[in-house]
């Protein structure tokens, strides 16, 4: 039988993308808040005996993970099979270890809310770096899928002579693999955060490489001080204009904006996150990925 889809408020779109690309019917759910603040959520759908996948990419987590957890609660409480969730954008995974005294493990944590509601979970490259899977931190099964094919198809499609870079260490994995399916040069700076605001990368060594469109991939574009770090020290040595790329397009507040202005050519995104930037689909690679858990 197939799966049953349901799409919390925000996610219609990829949730129908989804059934239509795969023939999946999507159920009806009905959400809302109540005039204190909390969530209502009811399924106009009967889940009892199906395989449930609840469509919701976790930026801005604080205002979706409760309702979420309810929605997936309630899913189980009403019979369902077995409920899955595919989270395009799987937040607090930047919280990755005890950075001053005092704090958590984050990313430990919010692992564990999901772990307790859902059997299994599917999303675009999380920020994997201090831990190397999602296996140390979810207890469910789960399935990572790479943009790094779509967004070089998407390179080799509109930018000649790419040049890419990375704007930190951590962005490595992304920006080798991409680098490797055009077959273009890559190169990756170092990256020193010193608030949420406050960051300074390395001057790249680029003089080979002059002729080239400079191409910035990052995981998650989020105050965007990264990228505009990236692209002020591209300015000052004179190379063109770059092209930068996002997998998860968060841009808190007026990031994009500033970003825009700073003197870039491009700025595409994954669809794990709605926005204007949303270049690259990722819905054939997610369903896929999906149907492998069913
Ligand atoms: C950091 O480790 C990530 O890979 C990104 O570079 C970072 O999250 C970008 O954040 P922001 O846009 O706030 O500079």
């Amino acid at each position: 039988m197939s799966p049953l889809l349901f799409a919390l408020p925000g996610n219609e779109a990829p949730a129908q993308r989804l059934a239509t690309l795969r023939g999946w019917p999507l159920g009806q759910l009905e959400t809302r808040r109540f005039p204190d603040g909390e969530s209502y959520a009811r399924f106009l759908t009967d889940v009892q005996g199906r395989q449930v996948v609840l469509v919701c990419t976790l930026d801005d987590p604080d205002q979706k993970a409760i309702a979420l957890y309810l929605v997936a609660c309630i899913a189980r409480e009403l019979g369902a099979a077995r409920v899955g969730l595919v989270a395009p954008y799987l937040a607090y995974m930047r919280q990755d270890m005890q950075f001053k005294p005092g704090e958590g493990i984050s990313s430990a944590h919010f692992a564990g809310l999901l772990s307790g509601c859902v059997d299994w979970l599917v999303t675009v490259d999380p920020h994997l770096h201090r831990i190397d899977s999602l296996d140390r931190i979810y207890r469910i099964a789960s399935r990572v899928v790479p943009a790094a094919p779509a967004i070089a198809a998407w390179i080799k499609a509109s930018v000649a002579q790419p040049l890419l870079i990375g704007p930190d260490a951590e962005s490595e994995q992304w920006v080798a693999q991409v680098a490797q399916a055009i077959g273009c040069p890559y190169t990756v700076l170092s990256k020193v955060r010193r608030g949420d605001h406050e960051v300074e990368v390395s001057v790249p060594a680029v003089a080979q490489w002059r002729h080239c469109t400079p191409v910035l991939v990052d995981d998650i574009a989020s105050t965007a001080r990264t990228m505009m770090a990236a692209v002020a020290q591209l300015h000052g040595l004179g190379l063109l204009a770059p092209v930068c790329v996002a997998v998860h397009p968060i841009f808190a507040g007026d990031a994009y904006a500033q970003l825009a202005s700073a003197g870039v050519a491009r700025i595409a995104s994954c669809n794990t996150i709605a926005h204007a930037s949303n270049q690259i689909d990722l819905a054939e690679p997610l369903s896929r990925a999906v149907e492998t858990l069913l």
